[in-house]
């Protein structure tokens, strides 16, 4: 009997295989996060392609990550970008970085992309100080807890038309628990009822099933 969940898995790999096959250089990289003992929480490859395409709709010229893991979803995001383009990618386990930049380096982006270590919510500020150029896009995937934070700092890191994506917002249907006392469930919900509420911020959610169960992400829109 075929359940639910091998039928997502056979749907995943049918469309992954058409419209997002793996190349050697993504392979490399999840095979190097797996040898180095990284858990196997990267985006599912056609989230990565769809994380692509969103970059490449939005014209992102200057993308920020939070939450880099082996690189796997930055490689997607860092092919996105023009010439001239650049990401910056926060990451709190040094382990996890040196993966990511020696998976970077042989994706051929150790120019465009910059691996950062430390608690998102102590780069951040730092990030702030520099002054930089606004990003066009914000890919929020650390520890859950904290996106409603993150999604305050993308606020103030990005420009009128910016997008910001936030991962993992279902998690099996758990984000539904108004009263959880999972920090990652309360933190997801504040982050959607900043979506929700925000001036500034317009946005949706959308459940997905695949290889990475039953799950979803968030998008919202900087306004004016
Ligand atoms: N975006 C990656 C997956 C990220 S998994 C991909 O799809 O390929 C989440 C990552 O966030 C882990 O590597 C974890 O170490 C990191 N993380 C957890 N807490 C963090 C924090 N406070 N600041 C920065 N990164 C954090
Ligand atoms: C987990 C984190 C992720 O970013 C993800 O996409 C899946 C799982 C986790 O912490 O379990
Ligand atoms: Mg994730």
């Amino acid at each position: 009997m075929t359940t639910a969940h091998e039928l997502w898995d056979d749907v995943d790999a049918y469309f992954t295989g058409l419209l997002a096959p793996a190349d050697e250089v993504l392979t490399a990289a999840l095979r190097e996060s797996e040898a180095a003992g990284l858990p196997p929480i990267n985006v599912a490859p056609n989230q990565g392609k769809l994380l692509q395409l969103l970059a490449r709709l939005q014209g992102a010229r200057r993308v920020l990550e939070i939450g880099t893991l082996g690189g796997y979803s930055t490689i997607w995001l860092g092919r996105a970008l023009p010439a001239d383009g650049r990401l910056i990618t926060l990451e709190y386990d040094a382990k996890h970085a040196d993966v990511a930049r020696r998976n970077l380096a042989r994706a051929g982006l150790d120019k465009s992309t910059e691996v950062r270590v430390g608690p998102a919510l102590e780069s951040l500020p730092k990030l702030a100080e520099e002054r930089p150029d606004p990003f066009d896009l914000v890919f929020i995937d650390a520890d859950k807890a904290n996106n409603a934070h993150y999604v305050e700092w993308a606020l103030k890191l990005t420009r009128p038309g910016s997008l910001i994506l936030l991962d993992n917002v279902v998690r099996g249907g758990r984000v539904i628990d108004a009263d959880s006392d999972d920090p990652g469930v309360r933190g997801t919900r504040a982050a959607l009822e900043l979506m929700a509420t925000h001036p500034k911020l317009t946005g949706t959610a959308v459940q997905t099933v695949g290889v990475k169960g039953h799950d979803g992400f968030a998008l919202a829109r900087v306004l004016d």
